[in-house]
């Protein structure tokens, strides 16, 4: 039998604790970023989600207006940095300035990297580190304005191991890593946290994660969990790393 959460921290994972707050999660049509938008809408916040398939985000809009979650779908192809200008004025005049910013969309290719092309490169490098540049950027000067804000970008346990196959994906997420501790060093003293999660393979469309047994794999709501840790941690603090990996590997 599991043992219940003690009183505070249920409330604090599960009450309006983010009421009156504005989110953006990046590539929440499907998958971690969906779970990411529900839990993050259910602490209270309005949450702005995008995409680039229209259809797709519609249905994920849809189950957050159900539950009663203002919601706010843009579609956007994260890569063009005029489009990404755009999300954020949007977001902006819809729910006022963005307080939590969950980098989230991302891209996975793999293969020997000699068997790779030019155009692979640079689709991953585009979505895994250059869109989270663009719309961090964008977001920045609003949260310095309000001496506070999250940015919390979705890595990789790829981003600490290497694999066959793995050298694209692992170059933007090692890169996604250098990226992060940077941005936290420019921001940290406007108030504002830049932290990065790395989670193990989670069962969404993103791979087929064959030959993997499925008990073991995480669950999109086990990344969106610990997104909502980041955004309740105490006041003082500053959690700038989280590795999350299944509880038993067989
Ligand atoms: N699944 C795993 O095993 C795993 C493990 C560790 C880390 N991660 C990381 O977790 C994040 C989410 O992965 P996931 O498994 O949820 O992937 P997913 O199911 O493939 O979802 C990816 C999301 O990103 C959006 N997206 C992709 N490119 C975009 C672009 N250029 N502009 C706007 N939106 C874009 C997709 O929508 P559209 O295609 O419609 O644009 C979709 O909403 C990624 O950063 C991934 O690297 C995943």
């Amino acid at each position: 039998m599991s043992t219940p959460l003690p009183e505070e921290h249920a409330v604090l994972l599960t009450g309006p604790v983010l009421s009156g707050k504005t989110a953006l999660v990046t590539g929440a049509s499907r998958g971690i970023g969906r779970a990411i938008a529900l839990r993050l809408g259910r602490l209270g916040a309005s949450v702005a989600i995008c995409a680039r398939s229209r259809d797709d985000l519609e249905r994920t809009a849809a189950s957050l207006r159900n539950e009663g979650i203002r919601t706010l779908p843009i579609v956007v192809d994260l890569t063009r940095a005029a489009e990404v200008h755009g999300m954020i004025e949007q977001t902006c005049s819809h729910f006022g300035e963005v307080e939590i910013l969950v980098n989230n969309a991302g891209l996975g290719m793999f293969g020997p990297f000699h068997e790779r092309t030019e155009s692979d490169w640079d689709a991953v490098l585009a979505t895994n580190l250059k869109a989270v540049f663009l719309t961090s950027r964008a977001v920045a000067p609003g949260m310095i304005r309000l001496g506070r804000g999250h940015i919390i970008n979705i890595s990789s346990l790829a981003s600490k191991s290497a694999f066959p196959g793995g050298a694209i994906y692992c170059a933007s997420k090692w890169g996604l890593m250098g990226l992060t501790a940077c941005m936290a060093e420019d921001l940290r003293a406007h108030g504002v946290r830049v932290s990065v999660i790395c989670p193990g393979s989670v069962a969404t469309e993103f791979s087929s994660h064959a030959g993997r047994n499925p008990a073991t794999l995480l669950q999109p709501e086990d990344v969106a969990h610990a997104v909502a840790m980041l955004v309740t941690q105490s006041p003082q603090s500053f959690i700038s790393e989280v590795d999350v990996r299944p509880l038993r590997k067989a």
